[in-house]
């Protein structure tokens, strides 16, 4: 279906049939995986002529199949974008962005609380290597990033709500600031994926997400995507992947896009799941804050409840004063929550976290251990009976 037809749709449709056409593939339902290195052309003048229509896109494997294509026009539809593009990992995206936009002797603008390897590799690793000079603010920032803004700023970079600690950014504040300075505008969406908030309506120019989370949906690959509103945006994007030799391989894409299929009914399941486990999980002694959201007592509900349509399945819990040994018990001895660094997938996951050791803009004001919840799809009432269990190995090992 075309993506021009698919804009009359509403959400759910766009999801169901974007970035598909069966009868340009023998009536089968999904975008079939083209395996390619090599594309051969009729003649030589159509070699010649490989990056003018018919041929334009497919032209070399690495330029992309019609297996990424077919992704990434899924994707954008989601968000109501011009165009998107895939990468081989939601890092690689982030990489890929900054090194399209930034030249030596820039200044960049980053959110204190985006995604750790965002803050220590991009920023830490490529940008200083660039000789690019970063500065953190603080996520609450809004529309005093202004102030910030030095002729040489180039891009400001938000993530909302943060890795870790989930403050809501103020994002139409932050992009109507950056109106006509000629600052880019870029945003880390993946906790609420395209589906519950939409950044390109917002202002914001790149708009990246780790796929390999909720996108794709089912832990099993990795993948990233920068969906952009302009076609000036998208050539700039595209030009440093092709620089790059970034390939987002089509058995990913694939999944990519069939998990894309049933995004909204999961993220509405993680949603009502993680809601109900956050409000049990709040009411709690051994708790000290739940990071959510969607919460009423979290300080960024209200822009929340603006801006997004849901929240996600994913938040943070500050406890109460206690031993590293009392978290340990407490986790180590969980069946349904496994242990591990990423989330977005159907199953719960948990993961001990430090925010302390990754803020400067502003100082973590935790004093308790911190832990991260991605609340998956099974019966939350069996999440909560175990999580219960957890606070009785955490209670008996800090006596
Ligand atoms: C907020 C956020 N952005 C980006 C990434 C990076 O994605 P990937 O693991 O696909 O490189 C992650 C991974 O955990 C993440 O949590």
């Amino acid at each position: 279906m075309s993506k021009k037809s698919m804009k009359n749709y509403r959400e759910n449709t766009i999801i169901t049939h974007a970035g598909r056409n069966p009868l340009e593939n023998h009536g089968v339902v999904n975008p079939p995986v083209y395996h390619a290195s090599t594309i051969t052309f009729p003649t030589m003048n159509a070699f010649e002529t490989r990056d003018q229509p018919p041929y334009e896109g497919a032209q070399y494997g690495r330029s992309g199949t019609p297996t990424q294509f077919a992704f990434e026009q899924a994707v954008s539809a989601l968000h109501g974008a011009h165009k998107s593009v895939s990468y081989p990992s939601g890092l690689a995206a982030i990489a890929a962005t900054f090194c399209t936009l930034v030249k030596h002797g820039d200044h960049v603008l980053i959110a204190d609380t985006v995604y750790g390897p965002t803050r220590s590799r991009v920023c830490g690793v490529i940008m200083k290597k660039m000789g690019v000079e970063v500065e953190f603010y603080d996520a609450q920032i809004g529309a005093g990033i202004k102030d910030l803004l030095r002729t040489n700023t180039v891009l400001v970079f938000m993530e909302s709500p943060g890795s870790l600690t989930f403050e809501v950014q103020d994002v139409p504040a932050i992009t109507g600031a950056l109106e006509g300075t000629g600052v880019f505008s870029l945003i880390d969406n993946t906790w609420a994926s395209g589906y519950f908030y939409k950044p390109i309506s917002h202002g914001v120019d790149f708009v990246i997400e780790a796929a390999t989370k909720y996108t794709v949906g089912h832990s099993d690959a990795m993948l990233g995507t920068v969906t952009v509103n302009t076609e000036e945006h998208f050539q700039m994007l595209k030009g440093i992947a092709n620089t790059y030799g970034y390939h987002a391989g089509p058995d990913d894409c694939y999944l990519g896009q069939r998990g894309l299929r049933t995004i909204g009914v999961r993220l509405e399941q993680h949603q009502k799941n993680a809601l109900e486990v956050a409000t049990w999980l709040e009411s709690r002694d051994e708790v000290a804050r739940v990071m959510y959201p969607a919460l009423p007592s979290n300080p960024g509900y209200e822009i929340w409840k603006r801006d997004f349509s849901g929240a996600s399945g994913l938040f943070g819990v500050e406890f109460v004063e206690a031993p590293k040994a009392a978290v340990e018990a407490m986790m180590d001895g969980y069946a349904l929550f496994g242990i591990g660094a990423s989330w977005g997938g159907y199953e719960s996951l948990t993961q001990s976290c430090y925010p302390g050791k990754l803020r400067t803009a502003r100082p973590w004001d935790g004093k308790g251990p911190t832990v991260r919840y991605h609340i998956g799809l099974e019966d939350p009432s069996d999440l909560i009976d175990e999580l219960s269990a957890g606070f009785d190995r955490f209670n008996a090992a800090r006596k």
